[in-house]
């Protein structure tokens, strides 16, 4: 930043809080201003703090320091979480400061896995509200609800309905730990202002009756309408949102699988919106195969892929390995044709009458068969892709079949939590005797095998969804579009040097996640203005241009 644009910066800052009467206790305990002991004598003296700091007057990395030091005394990751939250809702730049510090520490503490337990015990270590809460009892009123909001950019709305939360199923309101910590990510991974952020959890009851029955349980205490019910709540919900922010992309996460596949249909062709748990999965996958890809020496559009779960995730990495395929050739039916799908009620084939309509154009004609080694058999599959929620599924027999069909049998293994992945890595690499191109849901350690290291892939959205929002945040996308989640996707894969494919490693280290995530929402930005998407602009240098909107965890001069 230049000298006189931080001195334009100042003086606006300044003004914000004189215009705003922030003083004293209302400074010390507005988040995103408050620099605790940080604010220097001068601001002191100026904002009514002197007598209400102890005197030392500290830099924003020494305040880091304590942090890291009380961290370390907490013994579990819930403490910690609680601790960071708590920090969140005190200081926003240490905050963020801290979390940046070190990503691939900070992020499952504050996202997956510890967010996890962080639902299950909502009601139980909740300190202060944050964020928005709209009820059915609101329907009708929803604009005037979304009215009370303090902040009128809202760039990007995360909403829940706390209706499927990670692998732990229906959380009701409990769910609103998710939208909260997502659109932290956003701003730890890429750098995403969280100015413009809100989170927001629409709480249509829960069908959990622990949770029912619990008396510190803080939501709607009763049980889910059906989906013909939600609409009318929904569609008043988008509208308003529409209404009262007009440049807001809504992000949906953790809706119950077949609310997020009706909800996405519903809304993606007429607003700006995207559903993580479908295509930020299906793009996080993408980017592994774009790799698995070059580590076999293979064109996807040569594949046959079989998806073992056609849940939300499944029919979203189906959709969009398609449209992948489509973008190196194939038409639809040739490209449909190479994926299939497999459930709880074994292959989807053209004679089951039990499927939905996401799930028709995978059913393919085939004799019914319940046995996955059968369907392997047949259909030949160089590509098993596991998101059934259901751990131990692919067993030796699946893994040796797999290798015997091709060179490199690319096998994800992507359900989680860890017990419940198809197979783990030392598994895969085991059984397939070191041929297997693995990823999974969560974090497996180094495997040895063979006198080889392999460093097995960790498939997480969180390579994604930043990114693009990034980029939709600054272009005021109009639409999120598959092609955007591909792109991403390709630039994350992009990342991965020779040497780390060289090592069975399909994603980039989480170590450089932020510089990852900003380059590849700089080629999604880039694509949004090549299709007109945009809202703004298109400036000289996009990359300049983003890379002057990020957002930096420092302190601002508020007296020179
Ligand atoms: P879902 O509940 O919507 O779908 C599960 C699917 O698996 C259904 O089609 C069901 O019929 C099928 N299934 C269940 N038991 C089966 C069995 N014994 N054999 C064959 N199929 C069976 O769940 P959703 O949302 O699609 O998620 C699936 C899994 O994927 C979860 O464990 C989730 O944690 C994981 N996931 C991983 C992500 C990642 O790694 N980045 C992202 C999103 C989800």
């Amino acid at each position: 930043m230049t000298k006189s644009s931080s001195l334009v910066g100042n003086e606006k800052q300044v003004r914000y809080l004189r215009s705003y009467g922030l003083r004293g206790r209302m400074l010390l305990e507005t988040a995103e201003l408050n620099k605790g002991t940080a604010f220097t004598d001068a601001e002191r003296g100026e904002f009514g703090l002197e007598g209400l700091l102890p005197p030392a007057v500290e830099t924003l990395d020494q305040q880091h320091q304590r942090v890291i030091q009380q961290l370390g005394q907490k013994t579990t990751d819930l403490e910690r979480y609680i601790y960071l939250v708590q920090l969140l809702d005190a200081n926003e730049t240490l905050f963020y400061r801290t979390i940046m510090s070190d990503p691939a520490y900070f992020l499952p503490i504050v996202y997956d896995p510890t967010v996890g337990e962080a639902c299950l015990k909502f009601g139980h270590i909740y300190r202060r509200p944050r964020g928005m809460y709209i009820s059915l009892k609101q329907k009708g009123n929803i604009r005037a609800v979304l009215a009370n909001w303090p902040e009128d950019e809202v760039r990007v709305i995360c909403v829940s309905s706390g209706g499927r939360i990670l692998g732990l199923g229906d959380l009701g309101a409990n769910g609103m730990g998710i939208p909260i910590g997502k659109l932290e990510l956003y701003t730890a991974c890429a750098g995403v202002p969280p100015k413009g952020l809100l989170p927001l959890l629409l709480d249509f009851g829960t069908n959990n009756r622990v949770l029912l029955n619990d008396p510190l349980y803080l939501g709607l205490r009763e049980t889910r309408p059906t989906l013909e019910e939600l609409d009318a709540f929904v569609d008043e919900f988008v509208e308003a949102v529409q209404e009262r922010f007009p440049n807001c992309c809504i992000h949906f996460e953790d809706w119950k699988g077949t609310d997020a596949l009706h909800y996405l249909a519903r809304y993606r062709e007429k607003i700006c919106c995207f559903n993580d748990d479908i295509q930020g999965t299906a793009s996080v996958v993408i980017a592994g195969l774009v790799n698995a890809m070059r580590i076999a020496k293979q064109n996807l559009k040569d594949q046959q892929v079989l998806m073992f779960g056609a849940g939300s995730a499944g029919i979203g990495i189906a959709q969009m390995i398609t449209s992948a395929m489509k973008l190196e050739g194939l038409s639809d039916e040739q490209a449909l044709s190479r994926v299939w799908m497999f459930d709880i009620n074994g292959l989807l084939e053209s004679t089951r009458q039990d499927l939905i309509a996401e799930q028709k154009p995978f059913a393919h004609s085939h004799s019914p068969t319940r046995k996955l080694l059968d369907a392997i058999n047949t259909i030949r599959p160089s590509i098993l892709i596991g998101v059934s929620t259901v751990g131990k599924t692919f067993n030796q027999p699946v893994v040796e079949a797999m290798s015997e069909i091709s060179e490199r049998p690319v096998i994800f293994a992507l359900s989680n939590p860890t017990e419940k992945a198809e197979c783990t890595a030392e598994e895969a690499y085991r059984w397939s005797k070191g041929k297997a191109v693995y990823a999974a849901g969560v974090q497996f350690p180094p495997v040895h095998y063979d006198g080889k290291l392999f460093l097995p892939g960790q498939a997480n959205n969180f390579y994604i969804y930043p990114a693009v929002a990034l980029a939709v945040y600054v272009t005021r996308a109009k639409r999120v579009t598959d092609e955007m989640f591909i792109e991403a996707a390709r630039a994350t894969a992009d990342q991965v040097t020779d040497e780390q494919r060289e090592k069975g490693l399909l994603f980039p280290p989480q170590s450089n996640i932020f510089e990852t995530e900003v380059a590849a929402g700089e080629r999604v930005a880039t694509l949004i203005f090549k299709r007109n998407l945009a809202r703004v602009d298109e400036p000289k240098n996009v990359g300049v241009w983003l890379r002057g909107m990020l957002y930096k965890p420092e302190y601002k001069n508020y007296v020179l």
